[in-house]
């Protein structure tokens, strides 16, 4: 297979190019990414020689970019990653976000509506709202209706709408899963875990929004890699899978993990201005995607925050030159008066 990978030079992106390219020697993955601030190549060094990988630098959202690149690569699939990802910066401007999360998600499905391309949008459990805290046996099912909060999860919703709709009335062959909150290597510092790790080896007081009491169902990335293989591969078109692997916490024990782990003192922590809108807590049901396709994590939240830990010790190469670039300035802009 030919396969076009949108938002590789990310996070889960970056994740998912190496998987597939170590995993599929025989298949081909194109990488498309704008490079916008969260993007980043270094992220691809580890598989930027071998014969079965190349990278493309481009916006989704760019028709005649898109139709030329289809046109001409010819794919067999398409994971669209490609987003404006970060909840806090949709608050400042939720415009972007419509643009390439909306736009750009209509821009893909038209080129492969066009190229008749297998089409995965990877999207996110925030489609559907948030659960209340006392309520602990309440889950997201893939029936759950969407509700969203914040710019971002509404963008994600309405891209999720349209891919369903080029199913429903074009035949277009898609499939959507929807993660829970991911962590693990090349995850960008703006996200809680990598900003608590980085923040408190720099000894440096780490911002809790509101009491610390939201609650997120932390999934490994390298599981949710493996989730979107299997559901490119064997998922039913046309359908949702939700991923995750049941490992709730709240966000302060999340933090206070980190600081045993790094050896560091919780007096670090400091309580800052809650996010408005905050969504309280996220749960997935996962079911459906380990009945159907067979899905089960590798990983539990200790064994992958303590693999996470240690890969930001072996890596600070990577997340301090992040630090040191662009986003220094907005983290600035965001934190500065609140720290
Ligand atoms: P990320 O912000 O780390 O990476 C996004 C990538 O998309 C970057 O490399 C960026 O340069 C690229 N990009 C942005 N605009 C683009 C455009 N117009 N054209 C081409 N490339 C563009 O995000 P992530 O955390 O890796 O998330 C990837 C996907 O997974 C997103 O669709 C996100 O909504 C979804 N998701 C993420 C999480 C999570 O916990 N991180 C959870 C659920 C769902
Ligand atoms: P985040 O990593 O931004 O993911 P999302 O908002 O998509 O779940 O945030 C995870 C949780 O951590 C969320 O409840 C907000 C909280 N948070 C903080 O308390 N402090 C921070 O500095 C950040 C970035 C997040």
């Amino acid at each position: 297979m030919k396969i076009l990978v949108t938002g590789g030079a990310g996070f889960i992106g970056g994740n998912f190019v190496h998987y597939m390219v170590n995993k599929y020697p025989e298949d081909q993955i194109v990488n498309l990414d704008l490079l916008t601030y969260a993007g980043n190549l270094e992220t691809l060094k580890p598989v930027e020689h071998k014969p079965n990988y190349k990278f493309v630098k481009g916006d989704i959202a760019d028709r005649d970019f898109i139709m030329d690149l289809f046109e001409k690569e010819q794919f067999d699939a398409v994971v669209n990653f490609a987003a404006e990802s970060h909840v806090d910066r949709s608050i400042e401007n939720p415009s972007i976000f419509v643009q390439t999360n909306v736009e750009g998600t209509v821009v893909l499905l038209d080129a492969a509506k066009k190229y008749n391309v297998r089409y995965h949008q990877v999207s996110t459990d925030e489609v559907y709202g948030d659960l209340p805290l006392d309520q602990p046996d309440l889950f997201f099912t893939e029936e759950t209706p969407l509700h969203t909060s914040s710019p971002y999860s509404s963008s994600k919703a309405s891209a999720d709408l349209f891919v369903l709709s080029y199913f429903r009335t074009f035949g277009l062959p898609v499939t959507i899963s929807r993660c829970s909150n991911n962590y693990g290597p090349y995850h960008f510092p703006e996200k809680l875990i990598p900003l608590m790790i980085s923040r408190a080896l720099a000894d440096e007081e780490l911002p809790v929004y509101g009491k610390g009491e939201n609650v997120r169902d932390w999934l490994h990335v390298e599981d949710h890699c493996q989730a979107i293989d299997l559901i490119l591969r064997k998922g039913r078109i046309g359908e949702v899978y939700n991923v995750g692997g049941h490992n709730e916490r709240t966000n302060l024990e999340v933090v206070k993990t980190i600081l045993k782990a790094l050896d560091k003192p919780e007096s670090l922590i400091k309580y800052v201005t809650d996010r408005p809108g905050h969504d309280m807590r996220y749960a997935i049901d996962p079911t459906k995607l380990e009945t159907e396709l067979g899905w089960k994590p590798t990983y539990n939240f200790d064994t992958g925050i303590a693999q996470t830990i240690q890969w930001y010790l072996d890596n600070e190469d990577w997340w301090k030159n992040i630090l040191s670039g662009e986003y220094a300035n907005y983290f600035e802009d965001m934190y500065g008066e609140r720290l």
